[in-house]
């Protein structure tokens, strides 16, 4: 988890983020130890609905615009998509052999949408949307929300959150 996000700004926290769930992934496919592996999966899962949601409930609002809504539209899509795969996860046995493809899946899907898409495609709009000052404000935002979600074992949440993409204003 990211320990100074106080100096960075929404983007820049929000790839400390994506690089801490890359992370937690990677650590997962290296361990044996099924016990070990449950309780980072416990933390990745967590991980992942907490930066779902300051993403939904703050930054794609705050990011839109003309020049953003296609995307965000589609990342929201792309949300669900993680989220069905996720909450697949909470439920079935981690010693299953559909779990590892599972984590496969996820880990392609979160690729794509995390590095590609926002990384790639969103991120450098929304910097020329917003100001640094913005962006500051909303980083401060958004990990406050973050710490108070990820209190709340969010896992759990995400199967009810797999009917619909997130509403976005526009
Ligand atoms: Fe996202
Ligand atoms: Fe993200």
């Amino acid at each position: 988890m990211p320990t100074q996000t106080s100096q960075m700004d929404a983007l820049e926290l929000l790839e400390s983020q994506h690089d801490d769930v890359e992370g937690l992934i990677e650590e997962i496919e290296n361990a044996d130890e099924p016990d070990l592996k449950q309780q980072l999966f416990e933390e990745l899962a967590d991980n992942i609905a907490a930066h779902s949601k300051i993403e939904e409930l703050l930054f794609y609002p705050a990011a839109m615009a003309e020049q953003t809504r296609e995307l965000l539209h589609e990342s929201t899509e792309e949300h669900l998509a993680v989220k069905r795969v996720l909450a697949d996860m909470v439920e079935l046995d981690i010693e299953d052999p559909q779990w590892d493809a599972k984590l496969c899946v996820l880990k392609e899907t979160i690729r794509h949408h995390a590095r590609d898409e926002e990384e790639g495609e969103l991120f450098p709009l929304v910097r020329k949307l917003m100001n640094k000052d913005e962006l500051q404000a909303l980083a401060g935002e958004m990990t406050r929300l973050f710490l108070e979600v990820l209190e709340e074992e969010p896992r759990f949440s995400v199967k009810n959150e797999t009917q619909a993409a997130a509403p976005l204003p526009g």
